[in-house]
């Protein structure tokens, strides 16, 4: 963990934000895969991190507003315990490392919330997430389950996404320490990948890496043939020569700051003229909107800003046609670039959406559209200094999708459709960066990633 200065100084800075009551913090517990005892990797909940720093289950805290003080709840391991894990902290050295003077043990948060209720006193806690931390929840505030995440603290959602949303340079470095070991896990990938391997081959090898590197993944990744599917986390198809596999995977560093990378390469290294020609205006579209990037700029401009390059290069290619902006407001590009460009990264990938993204992608200046698309959008807000963000076009050739907007004949003003049904089976092309909005415009984080046609080739290549 970082030094326990920092994580009393954001503490403070979260009481100057909260007028009055009671911050509740869960940490996560352990999550048994199919029985107690054989868990789930240990994840702890990324907001307890941020403000105490604890990366261990059986732990909450709460910050008393009124009374101006941190507590930490825990128990100390019994001997019993010991004998399975091994030694142990005590609650009272956990304490002192996150800069917290009152401890107790776990039996105690129950009453201190109970007698807090009993004053009417305001309970803030944050939207869960998971079952367990529902269940929790329902037992200490007496809530019915449905209506526990509608009850959420709207004042402690707001004030802890704006905290988390600006990074400070600790956090930058070690956003930068997952990004080294993503450097290195997508070198690997360019470097051994071969035709006729096992997708499985090369996205164990990457999981290995991470953790060889003493981080994890911050998701699980992506490495597929089927690139067309966004979310693609089958790893079970020979990589056949000729065809482009995504490469959608990024580390996590020992802290648990994320890193989020896409590259896509050709099986045997080379690129088709084809595949030269769609993955040219990925990248085009990829630089261009990193170029725009700068405080003050909505996000969702940068991504319609995106959409046009890849209408105007798609319209170039011959599988689109028409005037470039009218498609862009119409949404006909959605048929090859059907979701966001981006999202805020940190301690989550998805920087804070357990707290939903509308709090913080959107705020009331922006509200999310319903059109195709552009729904998925999850950053839509004005860019600020400190926000760090993924920059992710991408161009896809979906038979479903194909066979549904043909079917219905949507845009047949905007769409080629008989050029684009020669291109299924293309798969399909993303590339991804993480970037930080500074003062006066952007730096792309992280060692470059062989990204051009040429560095990924001759990266393949030897
Ligand atoms: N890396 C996967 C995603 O951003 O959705
Ligand atoms: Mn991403």
């Amino acid at each position: 963990m970082f030094n326990k200065e920092i994580y009393v100084e954001r503490r403070q800075q979260l009481m100057r934000q909260v007028s009055s009551g009671i911050l509740l913090f869960l940490g996560n517990d352990e999550s048994p895969m199919n029985y107690r005892g054989n868990d789930y990797l240990f994840r702890q909940d990324s907001t307890f991190l941020y403000f105490f720093g604890l990366d261990e289950p059986g732990l909450n805290a709460l910050i008393d507003l009124d009374e101006g003080v941190a507590l930490l709840f825990g128990d100390d391991a019994t001997a019993n315990d010991i004998v399975w894990t091994g030694p142990q902290s005590s609650l009272k050295e956990k304490a002192e490392w996150t800069g917290v003077t009152d401890f107790r043990p776990t039996a105690d948060l129950a009453p201190y919330i109970t007698s807090a209720l009993s004053k009417q006193r305001t309970l803030h806690y944050l939207p869960p997430y998971r079952g367990e931390q529902e269940v929790h929840l329902h037992a200490l505030l007496g809530i019915p389950v449905a209506e526990i995440r509608p009850k959420a603290s709207a004042a402690f959602v707001k004030a802890v996404v704006l905290q988390r949303s600006q990074k400070a340079p600790e956090e930058i470095a070690e956003i930068e320490k997952a990004l080294a070991i993503s450097y290195a896990t997508h070198v690997f990938a360019m470097q051994n990948t071969k035709p006729g391997m096992r997708e499985s081959e090369i996205a164990g090898a990457i999981e290995g890496l991470a953790l060889a590197a003493g981080g994890r993944l911050s998701f699980p990744p992506i490495f597929s043939i089927h690139g067309e599917t966004l979310h693609n986390h089958h790893y079970g198809n020979t990589i056949a020569a000729g065809r482009l596999i995504v490469n959608d995977s990024g580390a996590e560093s020992a802290l648990h700051y994320a890193a989020d990378i896409t590259r896509t390469l050709p099986a045997n290294g080379k690129f088709t003229d084809q595949q030269r020609a769609i993955y040219d205006i990925v990248l085009r579209t990829q630089l261009a909107a990193i170029d725009a990037i700068k405080p003050g700029v909505y996000y969702k401009e940068i991504h319609l800003l995106a959409a046009t390059v890849i209408a105007e290069g798609l319209i170039a290619a011959g599988l689109m046609k028409g005037n470039t902006d009218d498609a862009v407001a119409a949404g006909a590009h959605a048929l090859f670039f059907p979701h966001g460009l981006g999202h805020m990264m940190g301690l989550d990938v998805h920087d804070m959406e357990n707290f939903g993204e509308k709090h913080v992608g959107y705020d009331e200046t922006v509200s999310r559209s319903d059109q195709f698309g552009l729904t998925y959008l999850r950053l839509a807000r004005k860019l600020r200094p400190g926000f760090v963000i993924t920059v992710e076009p991408g161009i896809y050739f979906i038979p479903k999708l194909f066979e549904l907007w043909k079917s219905e004949n949507r845009h047949p003003e905007f769409i080629n459709y008989d050029a684009v049904e020669k291109m299924l089976g293309f798969g399909g092309v993303r590339i991804e960066d993480d970037i930080l909005v500074s003062e006066t415009g952007c730096r792309v984080l992280g060692q470059p990633i062989p990204k051009t046609i040429e560095d990924v080739e001759s990266t393949m290549n030897g």
